[in-house]
């Protein structure tokens, strides 16, 4: 016999292993006063609990005082370029080196993009996987290990504008996971 709270608890955790997944390296934007700022206290309190979580979870927890068009969540789930917060400097052809930590997979798609941040654009896509972090084989190594070639930007000169976005969309799920390295070029 279970109880409510068996039951209750029981769904929390297949919740929290439907997924999840980061960028460790390089170094990607994380929580802090400025996500806090844009995003407001209820988001920044899931994500900086769990810098692992996504984008619908996060949503769930906003309050009145979360601002849409500050905190971009579909962009780089609510992290902004903090202060003292990691810049790389990459010169067209640059060959970077990535790994990501699948922490639960679950069956999606992705994508590595360079994003100008400041107006959403897309400028590229350099890695795109059609069967990402399956549930259902073992999840190829060069999912969570591989290198891209950074290619020539314009615009990326000023730290906070443009990021390589790592974006994971277990779509049956509705959990969306996004990490975004800021960079210069
Ligand atoms: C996915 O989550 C978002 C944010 O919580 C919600 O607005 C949307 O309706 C959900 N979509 C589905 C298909 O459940
Ligand atoms: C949300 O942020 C935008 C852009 O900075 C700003 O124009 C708007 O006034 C803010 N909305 C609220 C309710 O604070
Ligand atoms: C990035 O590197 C280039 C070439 O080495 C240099 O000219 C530029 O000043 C650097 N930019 C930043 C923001 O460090
Ligand atoms: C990038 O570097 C890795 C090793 O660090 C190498 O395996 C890969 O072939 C390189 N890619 C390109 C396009 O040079
Ligand atoms: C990734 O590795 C798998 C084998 O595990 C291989 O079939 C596939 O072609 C590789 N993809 C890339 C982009 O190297
Ligand atoms: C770069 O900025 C200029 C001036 O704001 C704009 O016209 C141009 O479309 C931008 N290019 C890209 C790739 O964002």
């Amino acid at each position: 016999m279970y109880t409510p709270a068996i039951v209750a608890l029981v769904f929390a955790m297949v919740q929290i292993v439907a997924g999840h997944g980061l960028v460790t390296s390089p170094a990607p934007r994380g929580p802090g006063p400025l996500m806090k700022a844009a995003c407001g206290q209820g988001i920044y309190n899931t994500l900086s609990s769990d810098p692992y979580g996504n984008v619908q979870g996060a949503l769930q927890n906003r309050g009145t005082d979360y601002n849409a068009s500050e905190c971009k969540m579909n962009l780089c789930k609510g992290s902004q370029l903090e202060s003292g917060g990691p810049v790389q400097n990459w010169s067209a052809g640059t060959n970077v080196s990535v790994k990501v930590d699948i922490k639960a997979p679950h069956t999606g798609v992705a994508n590595v993009n360079i994003v100008n941040y400041q107006t959403g654009a897309k400028l590229a896509t350099l890695m795109s996987w059609s069967d990402y972090a399956s549930n259902s084989h073992t999840i190829p190594a060069n999912q969570t290990s591989f290198s891209v070639t950074i290619p020539p930007v314009s615009n990326c000169t000023v730290p906070g504008t443009c990021v390589m976005q790592w974006w994971w969309d277990a779509h049956s799920i509705n959990q969306t996971y996004i990490s975004c390295v800021d960079f210069t070029q």
